[in-house]
């Protein structure tokens, strides 16, 4: 638990050496990182912030910007003393977080993997939908919006083959707090576009992708590791949004491999 200002965030943390801060998507919080939290972080430290309004963490008063997101990811690795550059993970969301939180401290991004993502920023079609979503919890709710949104983030497959994890996720969508939905579809709507800088990020990169990803079409994600300089892309095949947990082993064994190739064993343990 980190207490700043007025505004205490919940976190999970797992080992010492090589950080890799995990930042989900939306509207789901650290409990998304389940998989990564257990196999990987045997590996490396990991931490795992439920976002500002979501999962544990208090639900300010909306709106929230990306801005004030990333400054509160910098506020928890301060108040650990993380002093060093950490490995940036950002699902979807988060991937957006992760554009905001290298723009703001790019001395404390050792390398970014971009995960079910994309740099651009939203239409104006998709800005009004933002807002008639917010207008629509704030009427009746989450659980409305958690079911919907069920629909969309996983490959077709999945709903039969693995109803389980379906549910899993609809209701961590569905507990997330009013505020916490409406502020972070805000910060959404409100992103800059981060293809300008794509071509200027100095981290080694990784992109992950699902081939069936209804939310954000593979083409973006493949145009964006190859405007990456060095960037690695991983398209996994049959996978939809939820890509860590639909294939959470593979996606674990990518990040793996890229943190080995990246930090080496001295930095990264051996499992
Ligand atoms: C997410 O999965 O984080 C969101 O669906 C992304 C978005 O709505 O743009």
């Amino acid at each position: 638990m980190n207490k700043n200002d007025d505004f205490t965030m919940v976190y999970q943390d797992s080992a010492a050496g090589l950080t890799l801060l995990l930042l989900h998507g939306f509207p789901l919080s650290s409990a998304m990182w389940e998989p990564q939290i257990e196999g990987l972080g045997e590996i490396v430290r990991v931490i795992a912030p439920d976002l500002r309004g979501l999962g544990e963490s208090d639900s300010a008063e909306p709106p929230y910007s990306l801005a004030t997101l990333a400054d509160d990811c910098a506020a928890l690795l301060d108040a650990l003393t993380i002093d060093d550059p950490v490995v940036v993970c950002g699902m979807s969301m988060g991937g957006y977080l992760a554009f905001e939180f290298y723009r703001r401290y790019p001395e404390r991004v050792a390398a970014l993997i971009l995960t079910a993502t994309r740099a651009g920023a939203d239409s104006e079609i998709v800005k009004k939908g933002r807002d008639i979503a917010a207008a629509d919890v704030h009427a009746n709710g989450v659980a409305p919006l958690a079911g919907r949104m069920a629909q969309k983030l996983f490959a077709p497959a999945v709903h039969e083959e693995d109803p389980d994890l379906v549910t899993f996720v609809t209701e961590m969508m569905a507990d997330s707090s009013i505020n916490g939905v409406r502020g972070c579809l805000a910060a959404m709507r409100d992103r800059p576009d981060s293809t300008p800088d794509l071509a200027a990020i100095a981290v080694p990169t990784l992109v992950v992708h699902g081939d069936q990803d209804l939310i954000i079409n593979s083409a973006e994600a493949e145009a964006m590791a190859d405007t990456i300089p060095g960037a690695a892309l991983a398209l996994f095949e049959g996978v939809g949004h939820m890509v860590n947990l639909e294939a959470p082993e593979a996606f674990n064994d990518v990040v793996q491999t890229f943190l080995q190739m990246n930090f080496g064993d001295e930095d990264v343990n051996e499992e």
